[in-house]
C-alpha cells in the first residue's frame, strides 16, 4: 500500500529568514563532528545491477548505519546541539571562547558543572543523546514507548542512561520528557519542537547538514549535485529539513527533486500537504509501523516549514515495503555491495521500489525524475538496531 501526494505550496527559492531562524548562519558542524572521537565519512555505495533493475541511471547510498558505531546518523544531531548548549552557556559565564576541544576538555566541562540531559525517543536519538552524555560524562534520562524493541532499550542503557518506560506513543513520551525536564531541571534534547523550545531542535537539524556536506566533492559539485531526487524519510522531520535547507541553500532552483517518505501509519506530513492550508497536521494513522524512527504522529513546528517550502512529493509506503527493501539491500543484485539496513534505515530505498515498481504509481512516477538517465540519492538511516526482526526480515525460514 502507498499513498501519494505532489505538494502545490512548493517554492523554487524558498527562504527561511528572521529570528526564529538565525540558527541556519552556523557553519561549523562538519569542523565539530570532525573531532570527536571515532569520526569518519559514512560510505557512498553505488548499486548499478539495481538502478538497472529498476529503469533509473544511478543509484547511490549514504550508508549511515556505520555512523560513530551505534548504528544511526543521529549522533551528528544530538552531539552538535549539546555542544552549542554547551557553548551558550559558558558564554554566559566566562570571557574565554568555547570551542570543539573544549567540548571534549574535562577541566572545562567541570567549570560548567553537572547537567542531566533527557529526551523522548523510539531509539537511535535517545542512544544519541545517551552516547554524546556519556562521551562528556554527563547523566542521561531517556524517555521511551513501552512496547520499545528490548535491544534498542538495552543499547541505550549501555550507554549508561536511565530509561524511562511509558505507555502510549512517542508523543507522549515527549510531553512527560519535558514536564519532568521542568519539574528537575534537566536539560531537554529534543529533535521535535515545541512552542518556547526551538534552540536544540535548530541545532539538532545544523548537526544533521554534515552527512549532504561529505558529499561535496564526492557527488556533489560546487555548482551542480549529483543527483537528480534525494529520498528522505521523515519521523519529525529534522533530517529531511536538514536536507531541504543544505540543498535550497547551494543549488537554490537547481536543487534535486526532494521526495519525502513516512510510514502509512504515521503520515503526518503527506497528510499535512494533502488537508492543511499551510499548517502541520498529525496523522490519522495508528502509528504501529516497523519503522519505528518514523513513528511520530506531529511534524516538528520547526521542521514542517521547510518540507513545505522545499519538498515538491511525499510518499507514505506499508511496512511490507520496507522489508522487501531491508531484503534487497541484504541480497543484493550481481555485483552491488551487500548493505545492512534496518526499518526505517531502508526507507528510501523502500520508497523507490514502490515508485518504480507498482503499476498503481505509474502516472505518479511519470511526473518525477525517475528515468533511465536519473541519478537517485538515497540515505540508509539505520543499520539493524532490532538485530531479531532484522534476521526475521532478511532470513524468514
Ligand atoms: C533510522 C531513522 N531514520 C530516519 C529518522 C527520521 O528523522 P527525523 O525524526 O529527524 O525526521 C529517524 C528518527 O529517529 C531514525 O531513527
Amino acid at each position: 500500500m502507498c499513498e501519494t501526494a505532489f505538494n502545490e505550496l512548493c517554492r523554487s527559492r524558498p527562504e527561511w529568514t528572521g529570528e526564529e531562524y538565525a540558527f541556519l548562519s552556523d557553519r561549523d558542524m562538519l569542523e565539530f563532528h570532525r573531532s570527536l572521537p571515532g569520526y569518519e565519512p559514512t560510505p557512498l555505495r553505488s548499486l548499478p545491477a539495481l538502478a538497472a533493475r529498476l529503469g533509473v541511471g544511478e543509484i547511490h547510498v549514504k550508508d549511515e548505519s556505520v555512523r560513530f558505531g551505534i548504528k544511526a546518523f543521529k549522533a551528528l544531531g544530538a552531539s552538535y546541539a549539546m555542544y552549542r548548549f554547551l557553548q551558550k552557556r559558558w558564554a554566559d559565564l566566562f570571557a574565554e571562547s568555547f570551542d570543539p576541544a573544549s567540548f571534549r576538555d574535562p577541566a572545562a566541562l567541570e567549570k560548567l558543572g553537572l547537567f542531566t540531559f533527557c529526551a523522548a525517543t523510539d531509539g537511535n536519538h535517545g542512544r544519541a543523546v545517551a552516547w554524546t552524555a556519556r562521551l562528556l560524562g554527563q547523566k542521561a534520562v531517556i524517555y521511551m514507548p513501552a512496547d520499545s524493541v528490548a535491544a534498542r532499550v538495552e543499547n541505550i542503557r549501555a550507554e549508561g542512561a536511565e530509561v524511562v518506560l511509558l505507555e502510549g506513543t512517542f508523543d507522549r513520551c515527549v510531553e512527560r520528557c519535558a514536564a519532568d525536564a521542568a519539574h528537575n531541571g534537566w536539560q531537554v534534547v529534543s529533535d521535535t519542537a515545541y512552542p518556547g523550545y526551538r534552540d536544540i531542535p535548530g541545532w539538532i537539524l545544523m548537526g544533521y547538514t554534515t552527512i549532504f556536506a561529505e558529499l561535496e566533492g564526492l557527488l556533489h559539485g560546487p555548482m551542480k549535485t549529483g543527483a537528480d531526487a534525494v529520498i528522505l524519510p521523515a519521523g519529525v522531520g529534522g533530517l529531511a529539513a536538514a536536507g531541504a535547507f543544505f540543498y535550497s541553500r547551494l543549488y537554490g532552483p537547481k536543487r534535486p527533486c526532494l521526495i519525502c517518505v513516512e510510514p502509512l501509519s504515521s503520515d503526518c506530513f503527506l497528510e499535512s500537504v494533502r488537508h492543511g492550508k499551510g499548517e502541520p497536521l498529525p496523522t490519522r494513522g495508528n502509528q504501529t509501523s516497523i519503522m519505528a524512527g518514523l513513528n511520530c504522529g506531529i511534524p516538528s513546528p520547526l521542521a514542517w516549514p521547510f518540507l513545505r517550502d522545499a519538498f515538491p512529493f511525499f510518499l507514505a509506503v506499508g511496512d511490507e515495503w520496507a522489508e522487501r527493501a531491508m531484503r534487497q539491500y541484504y541480497r543484493p543484485l550481481k555485483d552491488d555491495p551487500r548493505i545492512i539496513s534496518g526499518e526505517s534505515g531502508s526507507s528510501g530505498l523502500a520508497a523507490l521500489l514502490a515508485l518504480a515498481t507498482s503499476e498503481k504509481l505509474a502516472e505518479v512516477r511519470g511526473q518525477l525524475p525517475l528515468g533511465p538517465d536519473s541519478r537517485i540519492l538515497l540515505l540508509n538511516t539505520e543499520g539493524d538496531t532490532d538485530p531479531e526482526n532484522f534476521r526475521k526480515v532478511v532470513e524468514p525460514s
